[in-house]
């Protein structure tokens, strides 16, 4: 089963989540821009993260998605996570973007992932990247598990 993750970062802060998840997972972590269709022949599990920005996923995030046919990730696992600033109001990325993978026929394997930082910019919170690590090897087992 081929894994892949796929993010979007302007500062590196989901750039730095997506890589520990995919160490773990064992999987490449491509850049949301990068993301073809050559990466979805085979694919059993992908995991895609985004900044919230402005309430939502990226500009590039949100194109990615809307690419995305019906049924195109019929018997795919997967799961969505974001970064985002410690405020009461924050919008959402993670969740918006489990419900496009779903609708497009992916099983979702795992709640939309929260992971935090200090500003507008970074850098991410302590211990943001031991809570992905843990995050990943959860993914691990659920997409072995069904
Ligand atoms: C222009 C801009 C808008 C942002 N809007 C939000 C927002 O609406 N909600 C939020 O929680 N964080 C927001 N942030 C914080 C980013 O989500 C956070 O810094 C994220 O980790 C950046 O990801 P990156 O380092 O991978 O680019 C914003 C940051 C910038 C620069």
């Amino acid at each position: 089963m081929e894994s892949l993750v796929i993010y979007d970062s302007n500062h590196g802060n989901t750039r730095k989540i997506a890589e520990t998840v995919a160490e773990i997972l064992g999987a490449p972590a491509v850049s949301v821009s990068d993301a073809g269709p050559e990466h979805f022949s085979g694919l059993g599990l992908v995991v895609v993260g985004s900044p919230i920005l402005g309430w939502k996923p990226s500009e590039r995030t949100q194109a990615f998605l809307a690419a995305l046919k019906k049924e195109q990730l019929k018997g795919v696992k997967a799961a969505a996570f974001d970064t985002r600033v410690k405020l009461f109001i924050h919008g959402d990325a993670a969740g918006k973007i489990a419900k496009v993978l779903a609708d497009a026929g992916a099983e979702m394997i795992s709640e939309p992932q929260p992971f935090y930082v200090k500003g507008k910019e970074g850098p991410l919170f302590e211990g943001e990247l031991e809570k992905a690590r843990d995050w990943a090897v959860e993914i691990k087992r659920a997409s072995s598990r069904f």
